[in-house]
C-alpha cells in the first residue's frame, strides 16, 4: 500500500478501493473526526448496494412500480418488461417492488443472471421454489413436468407465480420464446404465472424483433435518468437515509454540477457524490460544495471514469 502527504493528511491508496482510479477515495485521516461523525452520518449514504432502504422514489421509480404492481395484481397479463438506461434503478426498483409483495398471495423467484440456457434457468427456477436436488429431474419432460407441479400446487394455495429475470437483455431469441411458451400454462383461462423481463435498453431491440413475444408484453416500462430536480432530492433523500437530520450538505450549485457530470444517472451520482463527501471532510469544508464536486468529477474525467463534457 503506497502512502501519500496532503496537507495534514495520509493518504492510503489502497488496491481494494472501490474507485481505484481516485486517488483521494481511500484514506485515513491522521487526527480528528472520522468522515461519518464529521457529516453527522450514522452510515455511508452513496455506496453501491441494492440496499432498499436507500430508495429513492423518483417520479419514473413510482411510476414503474405502480405498473409492476397493476400487472401482477391482474394475474391475466402474462409478460412485463421494465428496461432502462444503464445504471438508473432497474435492479433496486425490482428488489423494492418484489419486497413488497405479499407472501400469501404471490411466490416470487427472482433470476439475476438471466444469460442461461431455457433449461438451466428452468432449472434454478424449481430449485427456488422447491429446493429439490436436480438430480431427480433429468431432461426438458421431467422438469416440465415438476414445473407443472409447482404451479398446480400454488394455484391451489391460491397463490400467483411472479417470475423475474434481471439482465433480461443477455437472454437469446430461443430463450425468450421458452419463457413466452410457459405463459401458455393457464387454468379455466386464468393465467398461472407472470413474468417480468428486466434490462437495459438493448431488450427493447431484442424483443422487437421477435413480434411473437413482443406482442404478449402486456405491460411495459422504460426508466430514464433522474431530472436536475429529481438528483437535488435524491442525494438528500441517501444522506437522510443514511441519518443526516436534513440531508443538506450538497448546495444548490454542487448539485447542479453532479448532476451536469452524471447526466443524471444514479449509479454516477453516487460515484460523484461519494467522493465529493471524503474530499470535503478532508478539506474541512462546511458543506460538500461545488468546488469538492468539481475537483472530483476533474478527476473522474481526466481518468474518462466519466462522460467527458
Ligand atoms: N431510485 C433509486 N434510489 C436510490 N438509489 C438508486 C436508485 N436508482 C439507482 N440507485 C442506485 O444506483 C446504483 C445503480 O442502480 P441499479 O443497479 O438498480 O441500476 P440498473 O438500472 O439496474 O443498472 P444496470 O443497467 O447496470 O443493470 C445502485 O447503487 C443503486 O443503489
Ligand atoms: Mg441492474
Amino acid at each position: 500500500m503506497r502512502v501519500y502527504r496532503f496537507r495534514q493528511w495520509r493518504f492510503h491508496i489502497c488496491p481494494a478501493t472501490f474507485y481505484p482510479d481516485v486517488r483521494f477515495c481511500c484514506r485515513e485521516k491522521t487526527e480528528a473526526v472520522d468522515l461519518l461523525t464529521y457529516w453527522r452520518l450514522n452510515e455511508r449514504p452513496f455506496e453501491p448496494t441494492w440496499d432498499t432502504r436507500f430508495f429513492f422514489e423518483g417520479r419514473e421509480h413510482d411510476e414503474a412500480l405502480s405498473r409492476l404492481g397493476f400487472l401482477v395484481s391482474e394475474q391475466s397479463m402474462l409478460l412485463g418488461m421494465l428496461t432502462g438506461e444503464v445504471g438508473c434503478g432497474k435492479t433496486l426498483t425490482r428488489a423494492v417492488f418484489t419486497d413488497h409483495l405479499a407472501t400469501d398471495r404471490f411466490c416470487v423467484v427472482t433470476q439475476e443472471n438471466s444469460s442461461f440456457r431455457f433449461n438451466d434457468l428452468l432449472e434454478l427456477v424449481l430449485r427456488a421454489v422447491d429446493g429439490e436436488p436436480p438430480s431427480r429431474r433429468r431432461g426438458k419432460l421431467a422438469r416440465y413436468d415438476s414445473f407443472l407441479k409447482i404451479i398446480e400446487r400454488l394455484a391451489a394455495e391460491k397463490r400467483h407465480l411472479v417470475l423475474i429475470f434481471d439482465e433480461a437483455q443477455e437472454m437469446s431469441p430461443a430463450t425468450l420464446n421458452e419463457l413466452k411458451q410457459l405463459t401458455n400454462l393457464n387454468r379455466a383461462g386464468k393465467s398461472l404465472l407472470t413474468v417480468i423481463l428486466v434490462g437495459q435498453p438493448e431488450l427493447r431491440e431484442r424483443v422487437a424483433r421477435l413480434p411473437a413475444i413482443n406482442q404478449r408484453i402486456s405491460l411495459r416500462f422504460h426508466l430514464h435518468p433522474l431530472s436536475r430536480a429529481e438528483a437535488g432530492d435524491y442525494l438528500r433523500h441517501r444522506l437522510k437515509a443514511a441519518g443526516h437530520p436534513s440531508g443538506d450538505l450538497f448546495p444548490p450549485d454542487a448539485v447542479d454540477r453532479a448532476y451536469e457530470a452524471s447526466q443524471g444517472v444514479p449509479r454516477e451520482l453516487n460515484r460523484i457524490a461519494k467522493l465529493a463527501l471524503e474530499f470535503a471532510w478532508v478539506q474541512e469544508y462546511p458543506e460538500v460544495n461545488s468546488i469538492a464536486v468539481d475537483a472530483v468529477v476533474r478527476d473522474l474525467r481526466q481518468h474518462q471514469n466519466l462522460p467527458q463534457a
